[in-house]
């Protein structure tokens, strides 16, 4: 099955750096279709020149998120792209594959991908660094299904998943137009709305060792001191 990462990504001072370490890895996986989505009115060169460096196979695009969308970061960019995907793949002549979201700033490692790849409709794992915790993930039971969240943050959300730790089915996609992102969702609570739409609890499929070994890292730009120190070195720089 062909893997379908899908990134959105804006514009800020590491947004060039992001994308070619995120690059750096997704060339190494081998079946793999990257869809960037820029948070922007037109397609950058920045982002033109990355994908073309990168040697691999990606769609371009890009939507504005307008001004009063406050919440959910790279909604409306996800849902771009799951509107390319159907309507791409409308005529039934859909490859096998599986779809991920994968944030331009988080760090992947290549196992991920391959326990992935072989997802019936939803596979799920931990998230290192994510909600507080030094890995977000699932209960699952001795018969090895899903029973719960293994989470701090909000956990009584009817999918208490980190974007970064689940993929869907191109098929489940394709079957459920109406899934999309709302873009209202409060925080913690777009991975929900999705995923609501495309399936149960009792139908996600653990990986990485019964979700015990962490294969993904989450990052949080808003408490990283570099970002600060740059955002002050580039405001230091304008004046
Ligand atoms: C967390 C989750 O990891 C996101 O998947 C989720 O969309 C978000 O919360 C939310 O619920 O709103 P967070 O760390 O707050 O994300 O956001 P970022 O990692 O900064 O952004 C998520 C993705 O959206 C990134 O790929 C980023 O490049 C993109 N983004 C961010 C935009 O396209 N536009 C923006 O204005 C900000």
């Amino acid at each position: 099955p062909v893997i379908f990462a899908i990134t959105p990504t804006y514009k800020r001072i590491v947004q060039k750096a992001d994308l070619i370490q995120i690059a750096n890895t997704f060339r190494q996986v081998p079946s793999f279709h990257w869809i960037v989505v820029e948070d922007a009115i037109n397609k950058t060169n920045l982002v033109r020149n990355v994908l073309r460096m990168s040697g691999i196979r990606y769609t371009h695009l890009c939507i504005k998120t307008p001004a009063e969308v406050t919440k959910s970061k790279g909604a409306l960019q996800r849902n771009m792209a799951l509107s390319w995907l159907r309507y791409t793949f409308s005529a039934g002549k859909a490859p096998a594959g599986v779809v991920y979201f994968a944030d331009d700033d988080n760090t992947y490692t290549l196992e991920l991908f391959e326990e992935m790849r072989y997802t019936k409709k939803v596979s799920v794992w931990p998230v290192g660094l994510a909600g507080g915790l030094r890995y977000e993930s699932v209960k699952v039971n001795k018969d090895g299904k899903v029973v719960g969240w293994k989470v701090k943050y909000a956990p009584t959300r009817p999918f208490a998943i980190d974007m970064a730790g689940f993929a869907v089915n191109l098929n489940l996609i394709l079957e459920n137009p109406k899934a999309l992102f709302q873009i209202n969702a409060k925080g913690g609570y777009l991975e929900p709305s999705f995923l609501i739409d495309v399936v149960q609890m009792k139908d996600l499929e653990p990986k990485a060792n019964n979700c015990t070994k962490v294969g993904v890292y989450y990052f949080y730009s808003e408490n990283d001191k570099l970002h600060q120190n740059v955002f002050e070195i580039q405001r230091f720089l304008v004046v």
